[in-house]
Formats: structure tokens, sequence, C-alpha cells
């Protein structure tokens, strides 16, 4: 944890030297024309070499998203899903896909009750834990709407990765030791994970997936006919079934994803553009919303009175957030949410907690965000996820596909806590075909009609409180986004009433928050945030510290 936090500290220290470095010498004109910033160093790469070899944003999105599947698979991949928001330059609009993963037909909203009694267990490892996958269908779909190469040609340096070899992350080494004793079960986890005795590989160490790259070869240009139908269809619901799962060739088949209107925010000559729901997006924007014209003014940046505010901020927000679930099943009042009159009223709503009850967040990192900007302007902001650290735990063998606990984001139970804590309500309740509610808001703010800043997060919960600091650090302190996501963040989610703080938070803060009456829990660390913030002529990126990755332009 020490470590860590001096990491962020030294990172920050960095971040705010190399500013002031590129400032001074001007920085290579070079560096301003497209930008990849994701958490995987290689997949940066591989979006910007699409970029360069005339590909656009969108292209280059399917590219990062494929290679971010084989070398963070413990995050993300083909057995996900995820939400992917485009502003479009030639037509000046924002555009949003929606692929999150959908619950199987044959789901319930008591399939995780036994003998009358929750188990929470069975929601996030295991085959009933797998939502239908949506990560392929939604690449595909991008991809015919804006792209402008073929699939196949996206999918080659993911598949080389697999099939060569890429080298193991620190981020992804830890991981894989903090999950072994449930993966080093699974055959397929064994042979790509552990050594011949059994322990997890170490960073540094090659990796290669060869029953993925070939998946993934065998796509060609027809990725959803050749995921979701025939063959594979039927390996991945065999194996499910075998598993004591319920997801079907059907569920797979009547896959869709689907083009949603984004939902906008003006904030402070902004226009903040999101996923609207099952996206968690709305209270993003709700955040940001409560914040009062002129409200950080003259505070400072993470100064107690300010991270007061946001603590108050936040939790109503949580409390909002209990009106959100999948449209297409409940009536989410996004536009009320957003309106004036309740802004105001949610703001003054905030009451301080009194008690620390002794609970531990989830670890996080089950999720990966990059944001891309290309030659022409366009913007891409993707966050993708297989729920928690692995997903559901468990691989389609020969496959190599590492399936999602997805069902876990929906309320099991009424007032039991997922793995992130969240204690959701009947809104989100499981039902046949119905996405459950996301944490996951990408975020992209314009400034007249041009894109201004795009802004994304992993970390479940504390997507949305890191989006919205990020966010913050960037317009309205100004801050680069290498310095903006190195700043240490707070989270508040309301339930439990507990205000946990990045332990690179200064302790003289800490403990002027807890004078106040906060219950404070430090944790190493809140999310992994990515950002790129775009000026005339000039993209300024940067990938969380916590995470590795980076960003890359020419
Ligand atoms: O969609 C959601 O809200 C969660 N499945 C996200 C999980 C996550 O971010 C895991 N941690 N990084």
């Amino acid at each position: 944890m020490l470590r860590r936090t001096r990491t962020k500290l030294l990172r920050l220290f960095i971040a705010i030297s190399f500013c002031l470095v590129s400032l001074q010498t001007g920085d290579a004109a070079e560096a301003h024309h497209a930008m990849v910033a994701s958490e995987g160093a290689e997949a940066s790469q591989i979006g910007l070499d699409v970029i360069e070899h005339g590909g656009n944003a969108v292209d280059a999105a399917v590219a990062v998203a494929l290679a971010l599947g084989v070398t963070n698979s413990a995050s993300c991949g083909i057995g996900g899903g995820g939400f992917m928001l485009i502003y479009w330059a030639k037509d000046h609009k924002l555009y949003a896909l929606d692929y999150r993963e959908t619950a199987p037909k044959a789901a319930s909203a008591d399939m995780y009750f036994r003998n009358g009694k929750p188990v929470e267990e069975l929601a996030r490892t295991g085959a009933l834990a797998v939502a239908v996958p949506g990560e392929l269908a939604g690449l595909d779909a991008a991809l015919r709407r804006f792209g402008t190469m073929p699939f196949s040609s996206l999918v080659a340096p993911a598949v080389k990765l697999a099939r060569e070899g890429f080298v193991l992350s620190p981020h992804m080494a830890r991981d894989i030791a903090f999950s072994a004793s449930q993966i080093v079960k699974d055959p397929g986890f064994r042979a790509q994970f552990f050594d011949a005795a059994g322990a997890p590989l170490k960073a540094g160490a090659r990796v290669r997936a060869p029953g993925l790259a070939a998946l993934m070869d065998g796509l060609g240009d027809q990725p959803v006919e050749r995921f979701y139908h025939g063959a594979t269809a039927a390996q991945i619901a065999a194996f499910i079934k075998a598993s004591g799962g319920i997801l079907t060739t059907d569920d797979l088949a009547n896959y869709r994803p689907v083009w949603r209107e984004p939902i906008h925010l003006r904030y402070r000559g902004y226009d903040l553009y999101t996923m609207p729901p099952p996206s968690s997006g709305g209270i993003v924007l709700e955040m940001f919303g409560m914040i009062a014209p002129g409200h950080t003014e003259g505070l400072g940046l993470n100064s107690p009175a300010y991270l007061a505010q946001l603590i108050e901020i936040m939790r109503q927000g949580f409390v909002d957030r209990d009106r959100y679930g999948d449209p297409a099943f409940v009536k989410v009042p996004v536009a009320e949410l957003l309106s004036p009159a309740h802004l105001s009223e949610a703001r003054q709503q905030a009451l301080h907690h009194l008690t620390v009850p002794n609970i531990a967040s989830a670890r996080d990192h089950g999720t990966s965000n990059f944001c891309i900007v290309d030659k022409a302007g366009n913007v891409v902001d993707v966050t993708t996820t297989i729920n928690t650290i692995f997903g559901a735990k468990i691989m389609v063998p020969e496959a190599g596909l590492i399936l999602n606990d997805e069902m876990d984001d929906f309320a099991v139970a009424p007032g039991v806590p997922n793995a992130f804590k969240l204690v959701q309500s009947q809104t989100n309740a499981i039902a046949p075909g119905k996405r459950p509610l996301s944490s996951m808001s990408p975020l992209i703010a314009l400034r007249g009609r041009a894109p201004a800043m795009v802004v994304g997060a992993s970390g479940g919960p504390t997507i949305i409180t890191g989006v919205l600091q990020v966010g913050l650090n960037i317009l309205d302190f100004g801050l680069s986004p290498e310095a903006a996501v190195s700043a240490p963040r707070i989270h508040e989610q309301s339930q439990p009433p507990t205000v946990f703080t990045e332990a690179a938070m200064p302790a003289t803060t800490i403990g002027a928050l807890r004078q106040m009456g906060y219950p404070i829990k430090v944790v190493p660390e809140l999310g992994a945030v990515s950002a790129i913030r775009i000026t005339p002529g000039m993209l300024d990126g940067a990938f969380d510290p916590s995470k590795g990755g980076g960003a890359v332009g020419n």
C-alpha cells in the first residue's frame, strides 16, 4: 500500500515537472494529431498504429478493445461487454453504443436464492454468474456504422499477442496472485497463468493464449455470425450447461447491442455528454449539476472544504442511483433528476454520517477504460468489463474464453450488497433479457461544438466519482490530465456510510475530514481513470498510474 502511494505521489510530481518541461520546450508538434490512452502499453500502440495506417478512432477502438482482452484479460475481453461513446467530427454529434451483457432468458429475480436465502457468491463465481456477452456484437456494430477497416485486420494484432505471447504486466500479475486460489482450479487458467509447479506467473513472464488466438482468428470478418451462432456458440452453451449455468445458444443468438441517445448537461460553459441508462452516466452529470455555479471557486483542489462538498454530492448522487436500471424494463426519470429543481433540492439534502462500519470495499480492476482521439478530431471513449477480476473465474476450455460475472451487477436480493457493496433497488432486479445497471460512465466534454476533454474509468462505483473528480480537476482546476488522474481521490456511495480516501491524500486533510465528523476509511487506491484534454492543435492524455498502461500520441 505504501509503495503504491509513493508511486502515485512520485507520478504526480513527475507529471507536474513534465508539464513544465513540455511547456518550456514546446514539445513535438507531431504529438498533437492523434492519441490513445489505455491501461495496456501494447494496446495503446496498436490503436495508434491503426490510425497511422489510415484508420479512424472507431477502427482503433475495436483493435484496442480486442488487444486489451488479451493482455488485460483479468479486466475485459470478448466474454464481457461495455459502452462506447463517440464524438463524430463530421456532424459534431455524439453517439452512444450499449453492448452491455443481458440476463439469460431463464434468469429470474430469485435465481440466487437457496433454501429461502440469497447466496451472493453464485452471482460472482461460476457458470450461473454469466450474463450474455455483448463485446463482439458491440465492436461489430460500431465498426459497421463508423469504421473503415475490416474486422479481420483489427483483430489481427490481438491474435498475434495471444499466439506469440505478451509480457505480463505488474497489474495483471497482482490480479493473478490475488485470484490464484480460485482460478488455479480451472485447467485453462492454470495452463495460461501458472508455472509447472502451480505458482502464479510473475510480472515480466511471457504469457500465451493459444485457444483465444484460434477463436479470434476464426472470426474473420463475421465476428457476430461466428461467435453468437454455430460451433462457437454451441461450445460456450454446452460448457455453461455442464457447469450448472443457464445461458443457451438462443441467448447468444438473440443478443443485440443498442444505439442510444447520449444524455447531456451544461456545466460552466461546457456541454457534458455521457451514456444514458443502464449506465450511471446520468449520476455523474447529476453530481456535476449539484455543484452550484462558482461552487469550487476559491476552495482549492482537495482542500477539506472542497472534499466535504464532494462527499455530500457523491452521497446524494448514489441515493438517486437507486432509480436507475435498464430503460427497457423501468422508467428512469433522467430528465427529472437532471432538472434545475431537482439539482437544487438534491444539493440541500446532504447529511453527515456517524459511524464507520467495519467493511472492506471490493478490490477494483475487473474493467478497462480507454480514450482515443484521431487525426480528424473524432473521439471515442470506451469502458468495457467482465465485472470482477477474471469475471466468473471460469474459462471455456480450448476456446480460452474468460466469462463475465455481470449478473452480480443486478440487485441479487433486496438489501443484499453486491461485490462493490452497492445495495440496489427493485429497479435493478433480475429479469430475463434485462441489462444490469452499470457504473461505467464514459464522458466527453464539448466547448462550443468541439471536444475539450474525454474521460472514463474502471473501478465499480468509484468509476462515477473518479470521472467526476478527474473531470473537475481538468475543467475547473486546469490540471493536465496526468496531474488530474494522479491527484488523490475520495469516494462515497451512500451505503456503506463511509468515505473512502486514497492513501496518497495528505494526512492533514484526512484529519480535517475526520474532525468534521466524516467516517473515513483509507484505501490504497480508488479505481483507474484515463483522460485526454483536447485544445486546438494539442492533445494531452494520461492513464492512471495505479494500473500501468499509458497514453501514446503522434
Ligand atoms: O458495470 C459495472 O458497474 C461493473 N461491472 C464494473 C466493474 C468494475 O469496474 C470492476 N473494477 N474495476
